[in-house]
């Protein structure tokens, strides 16, 4: 996960908060996109803030045993590869790169995994 090759003023990747803060709050939303990142049973994740199915505000959901549970409906999202919950008529969540160094949590908001 800590890679030094990753720097501030590296291009595509945007700073988001500390490691700390994440692991404290598990879901945190990154100010000026619709995007949130995640801690995820030792593993930071980022996705989109809008649920993929009706646009519910994901940083309100829970995360639970590596999926995202979205607090509008019962579907859940799982962490790895963003497929929603069986029997759901929706795309999958989109993720994003994100890394952690330094205690500095990063995400690549232009490397955006193409919708499956
Ligand atoms: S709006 Fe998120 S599952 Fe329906």
């Amino acid at each position: 996960m800590d890679d030094p090759a990753v720097r501030a003023g590296e291009p595509g990747w945007i700073p988001v908060c500390d490691i700390g803060r994440l692991k404290a709050e598990t879901i945190v939303s990154v100010a000026g996109l619709d995007m949130l990142v995640i801690w995820n049973e030792g593993d930071v994740v980022a996705c989109e803030r809008a649920c993929p199915h009706e646009q519910a505000d994901l940083g309100l959901g829970q995360v639970v045993a590596g999926r995202l549970f979205c607090p509008r409906h019962a579907a859940s999202f799982d962490l790895r590869d963003g497929r929603i919950s069986s029997g759901w008529p929706s795309p999958p969540l989109r993720l994003y790169p994100a890394r952690v160094t330094e205690e500095q949590v990063w995400i690549e908001a232009q490397g955006r995994q193409p919708r499956r």
